[in-house]
């Protein structure tokens, strides 16, 4: 039974955060992000869809074996094959939750789903059905609640209710709808829908118009006690509501709501630099609650204030969300079992491999600039242990750059497999050379859609934080790297990204070239190396 003075957070950042364009996570991520969401005591996790592909279902699969203390959820349409899949991946759970979705507005039902109402009806009542004769918890959402005729939405939950749902979702899932006028919609649902007690109502609002925080809050206040979000407000187009918002909302205006929730606040600044950190998706530095300038005070006047009593300017405490600057620098003479603290406060989990490697390239980059800062023990985490993942198809073993007057040449060394690939090229400066040479080896051309260089502090000695993005025949995929050498780290983020652009590729099916161990994707790889090596060298 669900306690109405309780409101219960369904974290969706593993779903529908995912859906944000260029993110995508692999299993070893989004297990870490789920440890990290599980000590944060969020109470449900959806952590995949596990009919839209073989990753998702693994995914769902490894988080329901793994994460015990928290509902695992999976979603899925109301089609049998959907329902079957998900229940099947949700099996390992303690607790799992079979998330059935189904679109209820008039423009869904006749463009997307081709149903009449009735038999929209007739659909929800056979997919909760199945779904609940598989999982004992069942949610249903009615998509595009914020634009479906009123009556009819009552009618469709109502049928989800006696097929054996407990958790009905009011999702805006295009983000249109007003705080006031979906305060009503919650409250009108809930008065005449009229569930047993047993049943909980939820909101899943998107951010189109900027109101995915307010409208959940006003589900709240209609009566709903189950908000479903994302870490960074991570997902599709706007993004969804930032569950960091609603939570620091409900808490910093407790008199108002008067409602509790289980969420260690502490967690949320460390979970959403995890989130940040793997998806490569960063957080604006304006960002309510976890973004760099959250608790920073710039005008005299604001900061004279601060210093007189920090309520003057501020309404939450950087402390509270766990947004507190390391006390003890890490350094050369730092052990492992120091490195290992940091990291775990930091919302790293690494298994005892993975931090021999993190420690061992610690110890390497102390080396070179004495003293490693919190951002750059995330930048080699996130990049050596979480990217460089042996699976992948390219690593790569060593490059060189020579800028000479009027042209630079790049020659890069790839491993596949164990065999070594290597091309040379010329470009306008390092980047563009390494780049070309790269594309030579890798025989295919994505699309360059972004590049990004950024710097872990202000220190000239800090580590050179590089993001890349690539498009190719519709598929798209962010790589990063992070090196005290600016151009390594823009070539470790652009082999991240053609490995996760293969692995996107692999998993939707979608062919980008032969990419043959001998050498270049379209097999002139040997071939093309001596000429390209000696274009290259001016020959
Ligand atoms: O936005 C939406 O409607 C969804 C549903 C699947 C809940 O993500
Ligand atoms: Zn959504």
């Amino acid at each position: 039974m669900f306690d109405q003075n309780r409101v219960y957070f369904f974290d969706t950042t593993l779903r529908d955060g995912e859906q944000a364009a260029g993110v995508n996570l692999n299993v070893a991520e989004k297990l870490q992000i789920a440890k990290q969401l599980e000590k944060m005591r969020m109470d449900v996790i959806e952590a995949g869809f596990p009919a839209s592909s073989p990753g998702d279902f693994s995914c769902v699969q490894a988080i329901s074996r793994e994460i015990k203390k928290v509902t695992v959820c999976g979603l899925a349409r109301t089609k049998e094959g959907d329902i079957r899949a998900a229940a099947q991946a949700l099996a390992p759970a303690e607790n799992p939750r079979l998330h059935v979705f189904l679109a209820t507005s008039p423009i869904h039902m006749e463009y997307k789903l081709n149903m009449t109402p009735e038999e929209v009806m007739a659909e929800c009542r056979s997919g909760v059905s199945l779904a609940r004769s598989l999982v004992s918890e069942v949610e249903f959402s009615a998509e595009d609640a914020s634009r479906s005729d009123v009556e009819f939405l009552i009618k469709v939950f109502k049928i989800a209710v006696e097929s054996g749902a407990t958790i009905l979702n009011i999702p805006d899932t295009v983000g249109y709808a007003l705080p006031e006028e979906f305060q009503k919609l919650c409250r009108t649902i809930i008065g005449e829908v009229n569930a047993p007690d047993n049943v909980i109502y939820s909101v899943h609002t998107h951010n189109d118009l900027g109101l995915a925080t307010a409208n959940s809050l006003a589900g709240v206040r209609a009566g709903v006690r189950q908000v479903e979000g994302t870490i960074n407000g991570m997902g599709e187009r706007g993004g969804n509501a930032a569950i960091e918002e609603v939570v620091m909302g409900l808490k910093t205006r407790s008199e108002h709501y008067k409602l509790q929730t289980n969420i260690d606040t502490k967690r949320l600044y460390p979970v959403s630099r995890l989130v940040s950190r793997l998806s490569g998706v960063f957080v604006p530095p304006n960002k309510a609650v976890v973004g760099a300038n959250a608790f920073a005070h710039e005008a005299g006047v604001h900061q004279h204030g601060v210093l007189i009593n920090r309520e003057t300017y501020e309404i939450i405490k950087a402390e509270d969300v766990g947004c507190t600057p390391a006390v003890m620098v890490l350094g050369k003479h730092s052990g492992r079992h120091a490195f290992k603290d940091r990291l775990e406060s930091m919302g790293y989990n690494l298994d005892d491999i993975q931090l021999t490697k993190a420690f061992e390239i610690f110890k390497k980059l102390c080396d070179e600039k004495k003293e490693a800062t919190d951002a750059d023990i995330e930048a080699i985490v996130a990049d050596e242990v979480f990217s460089a993942k042996p699976e992948f198809r390219y690593q790569l073993k060593e490059y060189t750059v020579f800028v000479g007057p009027g042209m630079t040449t790049a020659t890069i060394v790839l491993t596949r497999d164990d065999v070594e690939l290597k091309d040379a090229a010329t470009g306008n400066g390092p980047v563009d050379a390494a780049y070309s040479a790269i594309k030579r080896i890798i025989g295919i051309d994505p699309k360059l859609e972004s590049f990004s260089i950024k710097a872990t502090s202000e220190r000239s000695n800090a580590l050179g934080e590089a993001q890349v993005v690539l498009s190719m025949n519709g598929l798209k995929a962010q790589g990063n790297g992070a090196s005290t050498d600016v151009i390594k780290a823009s070539v470790r983020a652009y082999v991240n990204a053609v490995n996760r652009l293969y692995s996107v590729a692999a998993v939707k099916d979608v062919k980008l070239g032969n990419g043959n161990v001998n050498g270049n994707g379209n097999g002139n790889g040997a071939k093309n190396n001596g000429r390209a090596m000696a274009a290259a060298m001016g020959k």
